[in-house]
């Protein structure tokens, strides 16, 4: 008997992992060096963007965002309230308001139309997220949004990878950011990035990145980490900033992670499309699957599954994780948060009424047959039982 619960996500690390890292030790360049580079060069070729640095986490990139557009007193910014905290953060600690929007159902990603009702002068962006590994209805969001001059973030720190109409998600507004946190597709530990796509955002990120200073202008290589003495000039405080880089040992990490990325994504959509073919077989079930939307490529994720009741869900939890299953819950709003009540009392009755009928089944690369056979066992069993 296996005793051991099968976990929601599992990092596809091993200790063929390491040899990056003796590598580095050997170096003794433990930040900005061969690690972060290689990491930048190859993101920013395999998602064709203008621009990527590394950061340590997506929540730093997203604070990052912030900045680039001048966020500040006044201003306002949509956001979905289905979602991680990490935006609101970001928004709330250069003074502007978050607004939060609803979502669409069938994805859970932000509603078009609830951003359009939500727009006003006071607009300064809005921030989407591509949930799962599914895009949401970018072409149109932006669409809209470059007629009013409104800057457009996406969070795909789930969608790595991802693409709507053969573009990669992250590259279609005017800044992307994504995760490497452990529970991600890639992994650094903690770690991620940010894409710029809008030119005019460029020209201060580097600053930013430097605990606002210009120290990039006179360190280049990392090699020659040394400024000569000849060299008589020094870096100084020129902007904004903060410690938002990733250190060597992160990108180490995600540089071997990055070598075998394609291994990583097909396993993922091979669980995925299991799974989803033992549910479509499903008779009478009472949840649907959320999927990507047609046009578009999921970095598959999550496999995420919405209940048509709450105690339903309550109860399918209570059975897998009984069963040593982490079926687990999601987001809970934002707007509904000690913090948000705060600022706002605004009322998302989808978002309301869907958020506690969302599960989140296990899924991983590495997940053995024998383990998804067991939860793909125990969702029928739920379903034809009288729980
Ligand atoms: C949509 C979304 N954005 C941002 C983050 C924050 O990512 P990180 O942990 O890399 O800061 C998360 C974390 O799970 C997330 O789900």
């Amino acid at each position: 008997m296996d005793f051991k619960m099968i976990p929601v996500s599992n990092p596809y690390i091993d200790i063929k992992d390491l040899r990056y890292f003796k590598k580095l030790f050997k170096s003794k360049i433990l930040t900005d060096g061969f690690f972060q580079k290689k990491c930048e060069e190859i993101i920013k070729k395999k998602i064709s963007s203008k621009f990527v640095a590394l950061t340590h986490s997506c929540t730093g990139a997203l604070e990052i965002s912030t900045l680039l557009i001048n966020l500040k007193k006044g201003d306002e910014v949509i956001i979905p309230s289905y979602g991680f905290v990490s935006i609101a953060n970001a928004i709330v600690m250069r003074g502007a308001k978050p607004i939060f929007a609803e979502i669409d159902p069938q994805t859970l990603n932000i509603s078009h139309d609830d951003i359009i009702k939500k727009i006003n002068k006071k607009t300064k962006a809005v921030y989407v997220i591509h949930y799962a590994g599914n895009a949401c209805d970018i072409y149109r969001i932006k669409k809209h949004l470059k007629k009013k001059n409104i800057y457009l973030i996406e969070d795909a720190a789930h969608s790595f990878l991802s693409q709507s109409r053969n573009k990669y998600l992250g590259t279609i507004g005017d800044i992307g950011v994504f995760s490497f946190h452990e529970t991600k597709n890639l992994v650094s530990g903690q770690g991620g990035c940010i894409s710029i796509n809008n030119p005019k955002l460029k020209k201060r990120v580097n600053f930013i990145l430097d605990k606002g200073t210009d120290r990039y202008n006179f360190i280049r290589n990392y090699k020659k980490k040394l400024i000569s003495s000849k060299v008589r000039k020094y870096y100084s405080w020129v902007d904004y900033g903060s410690e938002y880089r990733a250190s060597e040992l992160t990108s180490a990490l995600l540089y071997s992670q990055l070598l075998k990325v394609n291994e990583i994504q097909k396993k993922r959509e091979q669980i995925w499309k299991k799974f989803k073919n033992c549910i479509l077989n499903i008779e009478n079930k009472d949840f649907y699957i959320i999927e990507p939307l047609v046009n578009t490529k999921s970095s598959y994720h999550l496999f995420v599954i919405i209940f048509k009741d709450q105690k339903k869900s309550q109860k399918f939890i209570d059975f897998m994780q009984k069963n040593l299953i982490a079926a687990t819950f999601h987001y809970v709003p934002l707007h509904k948060s000690k913090m948000a009540r705060k600022i706002s009392k605004q009322k998302l009755s989808v978002t309301e009424k869907i958020f506690r009928r969302v599960v989140r089944l296990p899924l991983y690369p590495d997940m053995k047959l024998k383990d998804q056979k067991k939860i793909m066992n125990k969702i029928k069993e739920f379903c034809h039982g009288q729980y």
